[in-house]
C-alpha cells in the first residue's frame, strides 16, 4: 500500500509542476481520486472461470458516501467546519474550511478556495484539531503536536515541513445547490488498511 501512496505524492508534484500553483482541475483530481458519487452499484462478475464450478454472479461495489457537510452559507473565511467522514469510525476526523478567496487545488466554490482534509496527521496520527494558519497567502494545517509535520492545504495537502512522508488525505467536495458534499477521499486515513 505504501507503493501506491508514493506513487499518488509522485502524480500530484507532477500535477503542481504542470499548473504552477498546484490547481489540478476538477476532472484530473476525479479521475485521480477515484471517488464514487454512488453509494453503491451492482455489477456482473465471474467466480472460478475455466472451471466445473464457473458462473456468473452480481457483486454489490460499494463506493463512498454522499455527506452533507453544511451549506455553503455556513462557510466563514479561515473557520474549519469539523465533520466525520467517510464514516464515524476509527480517524474518521476531518475538517473543511474556506481559505479566504485564497484558490486551491481540488478547491469548490465561486472562489475554489473551499477544501477539506483528514484531521489526523500522516505520520502517527498526531491530531491537527485547532491548528489551522493563515500566514500571508499560505494556509498551513500544523503545526502536529507530536513532531510538528505541517500540510499545504492550497496544494492538496502536501508536506511544508515535519517527519511526515505522506500527503493528508483530501476530502473530495461537490456543490449541489446551496449545499457543500464529501463524496470522496484522495490518501488512505491514517491508522487504516482501506477507507472503506
Ligand atoms: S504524528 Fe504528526 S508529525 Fe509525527
Amino acid at each position: 500500500m505504501s507503493r501506491i501512496i508514493t506513487e499518488q505524492d509522485r502524480k500530484r508534484k507532477e500535477t503542481a509542476k504542470e499548473h504552477g500553483k498546484c490547481m489540478m482541475t476538477r476532472r484530473q483530481f476525479m479521475m485521480y481520486s477515484g471517488a464514487a458519487a454512488i453509494s453503491a452499484s451492482t455489477v456482473s462478475i465471474s467466480l472460478y472461470p475455466g472451471t466445473a464450478d464457473a458462473k456468473n454472479m452480481k457483486a454489490r461495489v460499494v463506493g463512498y458516501p454522499r455527506k452533507k457537510i453544511a451549506a455553503l452559507g455556513d462557510f466563514k473565511d479561515n473557520e474549519p467546519i469539523d465533520f466525520n467522514y467517510p464514516d464515524d469510525g476509527p480517524n474518521s476526523s476531518c475538517m473543511a474550511v474556506k481559505l479566504g478567496g485564497v484558490r486551491a487545488g481540488g478547491g469548490v466554490g465561486e472562489q475554489r478556495d473551499i477544501v477539506s482534509f483528514s484531521y489526523l496527521c500522516t505520520h502517527q496520527g498526531g491530531p491537527l484539531q485547532g491548528s489551522y494558519k493563515v500566514v500571508g497567502d499560505q494556509r498551513i494545517l500544523g503545526q502536529c503536536p507530536l513532531h510538528l509535520s505541517t500540510y499545504d492545504m492550497r496544494r492538496h495537502g502536501i508536506i511544508v515541513s515535519g517527519q511526515a512522508y505522506e500527503s493528508l488525505p483530501q476530502v473530495l467536495l461537490e456543490i449541489d445547490g446551496d449545499d457543500v458534499y464529501a463524496v470522496g477521499l484522495m490518501g488512505l486515513l491514517f491508522g487504516r488498511d482501506s477507507n472503506l
